[in-house]
């Protein structure tokens, strides 16, 4: 039955049309009507909707009878497409739809050309010896640059000419034939159905009655309902409330054969148990009369008591026997990295009456985001909060917008960071706000991203510039066509300070950028901090290059006398480092009113200014006695 599976997925640099071919092909195999179909109708998401970007990956069944003879005449194809995310922030989903699927279809879009995660994904696609499919997308377009895409990617993915496909995932023009070369080319899955179960996990999210669901490519064995697993890498056991597939919503099914996608209801509450990555197995402790006898090897040998075993010998003790046995057999599929919080960034709810509900939104979200971070902090400035980890900038905006919808919160948050690697004579450690900085250390290591970029050669004098600007060492260049490639070591905490759209807008939107961490680098930072009206406002300090302190500090008061608006009162703003103050700005009085002390000017001043954040025209906080836009934290990004 293997024979006729297909497990594929389609990847792409973001916006090169990965979604509206899914919808073609859910069309063409007729997995949801025309009329149900919306665009890009994988992604559930709201904010995935509004924004138009994939921020999960998504699997769907599809069945597709081949050729125009009658349904038992035309073999029938059962096909498992994994939508995945183009975002860099979200490539680690890419990454765990690879290990799911034999092949890929590569997309790229005929005006863009090849951008920077068109290479990034082919290099890990290549890696994990998958079948690669390229096609050339939007065709339709009268901008579309055909031949010069065609040349491009021969000459970087080494395809030969006549490989490359040409399709439109918008009229469908192509979509056909290229599900064809799927099915001839991509081989089905290899796994026997008569070996121990092995199933590797290759997302998993939470449902409010089923508990974590798990999303599985099984490789080996069978799994039948009643059948007692077990996840090797956290030693949970479950038997799944409930089996089947995504069509793209869970169908219930009684069997998940070797080869399949599918997904299992694992019952289990808390998602950092039913980790991706990790390998399902039967579990030896299955009770003999689940009815699970026939599936895997072990189990089937469990389900009858062992006769040696003697008869004081419990059915417990012969299971433990098994164990031992059917853990030397059984070898965990090969997972992949956890992906680890790089940037963090403070919480905190304006009104403090709200931090129960920040709390609640977190660990909710948490549940289906077992990437995301967070732990209790509290802010002399700004109250309790949290300091939350992301992946990257996207994940943080994804976040901060659903937890201020969905759960009707409103948030300051504080400019995003790096971690730190910290050493003092003692000891060695990470450190997640600049806050944390010891007096006394000895050296900073700062994380270092390998960066590629493409660009066309026009905008090269540009991008080369703001790289230099951000401290980036150039380790290569390659012209490609009208395209140039370059090679970055770049520090991480310069990309997340607006290098994207410093980029996109001196290249009008043409240059592309993808990265991945390549360790940590010492570095000779100093802490900023930032003072107002004689307070040192925590939430404002960062850690800097020591070379651009003075630049830093002059840009920081510079900006913040502009954002914050103007109190009752004159108040100094300074930068300092350490006790030395090296940048001053003066916020002037709102107007000059001799009267105003008397009254209460400032209360009614602030009043006003808190009484306009919550009619919701702009996000406030006080500080003391001054109030503090949102926009002002970030402004420790800017320069
Ligand atoms: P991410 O999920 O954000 O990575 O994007 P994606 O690769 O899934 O791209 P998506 O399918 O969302 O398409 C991006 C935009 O391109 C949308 O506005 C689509 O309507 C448009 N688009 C996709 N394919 C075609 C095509 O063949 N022709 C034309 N003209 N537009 C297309």
């Amino acid at each position: 039955m293997s024979n006729n599976i297909r497990n594929f997925c389609i990847f792409a640099h973001v916006d090169h049309g990965k979604s509206t071919l899914a919808d073609r092909l859910l069309e063409l195999t007729k997995t949801i009507s025309s009329t149900k179909l919306q665009p890009q109708f994988l992604d559930t998401n709201p904010i995935s909707r509004e924004r138009g970007i994939t921020i999960k990956l998504a699997p769907v069944r599809m069945e597709y009878l081949q050729g125009s003879k009658s349904e038992d005449q035309s073999p029938k194809y059962i096909l498992n497409l994994i939508d995945t995310p183009g975002h860099v922030d979200f490539s680690y989903e890419v990454s765990r739809s690879l290990a799911a699927c034999e092949g890929a279809i590569l997309l790229v879009d005929a005006v863009k050309g090849i951008q920077a995660q068109t290479l990034s994904y082919f290099r890990q696609a290549k890696k994990q010896g998958l079948v690669i499919i390229p096609a050339i997308n939007k065709i339709d377009l009268s901008s579309a640059r055909v031949e010069e895409t065609v040349l491009s990617m021969m000459e970087v993915f080494d395809f030969k000419e006549e490989e490359i496909l040409f399709i439109s995932a918008k009229t469908g023009k192509g979509v056909e034939k290229l599900l064809q070369i799927v099915i001839e080319k991509i081989p089905p899955p290899l796994g026997n159905p008569d070996f121990s179960l092995r199933a590797l996990v290759f997302d998993s999210f939470y449902d409010l009655h089923k508990g974590v669901i798990a999303c599985v490519r099984v490789v080996d064995g069978l799994i039948k309902p009643g059948s007692r697993l077990g996840l090797m890498a956290t030693k949970t056991d479950f038997v799944p409330l409930e089996m089947g597939y995504f069509k793209p919503k869970l169908k219930q099914s009684d069997l998940l054969e070797n080869g399949s996608v599918g997904y299992l209801a694992t019952g289990l509450k808390d998602i950092k148990l039913v980790r991706a990555g990790d390998t399902v197995k039967s579990s030896q402790f299955t009770v003999p009369s689940s009815g699970s006898g026939n599936s895997t090897l072990p189990i089937r040998q469990c389900s009858k008591p062992d006769p040696s075993a003697g008869r004081h010998s419990s059915w417990l003790e012969i299971k433990r026997k098994k164990l031992k046995m059917n853990e030397k057999e059984v070898q965990p599929l090969e997972g992949y990295k956890q992906p680890k919080a790089m940037v963090f960034a403070g919480f905190y709810p304006i009104e403090q009456k709200d931090y129960k509900e920040l709390v609640e939104g977190l660990e909710r979200l948490g549940l289906n985001d077992s990437s995301l971070v967070f732990k209790p902090e509290s802010s002399m400035a700004l109250g309790k909060g949290f300091r939350v980890g992301f992946l990257g900038p996207l994940h943080l905006e994804v976040v901060l917008e659903r937890l201020e919808r969905e759960f009707d919160l409103q948030l300051i948050t504080t400019a995003p960071n790096v971690v730190y690697e910290v050493e003092t004579v003692e000891k060695k450690f990470k450190i997640e706000n600049a806050g944390q900085l010891p007096e006394d250390y000895l050296k900073i290591s700062e994380p270092i991203v390998l960066g590629i970029i493409f660009t066309p050669e026009k905008y090269l004098g540009n991008v080369m510039d703001l790289c230099r600007e951000k401290r980036g060492k150039l380790l290569d260049m390659e012209h490609i066509g009208s395209l140039v490639k370059l090679s970055y070591k770049l520090p991480f905490a310069e990309v997340i300070s607006n290098f994207f759209a410093q980029l996109k807008s001196l290249s009008s939107g043409f240059a592309s950028f993808d990265y991945n961490f390549d360790g940590f680098v010492s570095f000779d930072g100093i802490k900023l901090d930032v003072i107002i009206a004689d307070r040192k406002v925590d939430a404002f300090s960062s850690i800097v290059p020591r070379e651009k302190a003075y630049q830093k500090g002059r840009y920081l008061v510079n900006k913040l006398v502009k954002v914050i608006p103007r109190q009752m009162f004159e108040a100094a703003i300074q930068a300092s480092i350490g006790s030395r103050v090296i940048a001053r700005e003066t916020l002037r009085a709102y107007r000059k009113d001799v009267t105003a002390k008397l009254y209460g000017g400032d209360q009614t001043r602030k009043d006003k200014l808190l009484k306009k954040q919550k009619k919701g025209k702009k996000k406030m906080k006080a500080i003391g006695r001054i109030v503090v836009p949102q926009e002002a934290f970030l402004a420790v990004l800017g320069e």
